[in-house]
């Protein structure tokens, strides 16, 4: 299933780079495009880094200037 759209990006790639040593968003951005343009995948990307049990830090302390175009994806999942 497509995960994201904007960069043709499917759940089995997701869970192949995490089997490859993906941990974060930040990584996943930088060796997929997920979460790179528009930012509607964010979410679901996330929840799968989650299910495979791999997202041990908060969102927020997973962002540095480098992902500045990636923030509007993590700040979905912040509390208000
Ligand atoms: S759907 Fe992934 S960046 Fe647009």
């Amino acid at each position: 299933m497509y995960v994201c759209l904007c960069r043709g990006v499917t759940d089995g790639q997701i869970r192949q780079a995490v089997h490859d040593g993906v941990r974060t968003m930040r990584e996943l951005r930088i060796e997929l495009g997920v979460c790179s343009s528009c930012g509607r995948c964010g979410q679901h990307a996330r929840e799968l880094l989650e299910e495979a049990g791999t997202l041990s830090r908060p969102a927020w302390m997973q962002l540095d200037v480098a992902d500045a175009p990636a923030a509007a994806c993590d700040s979905r999942r912040q509390p208000a």
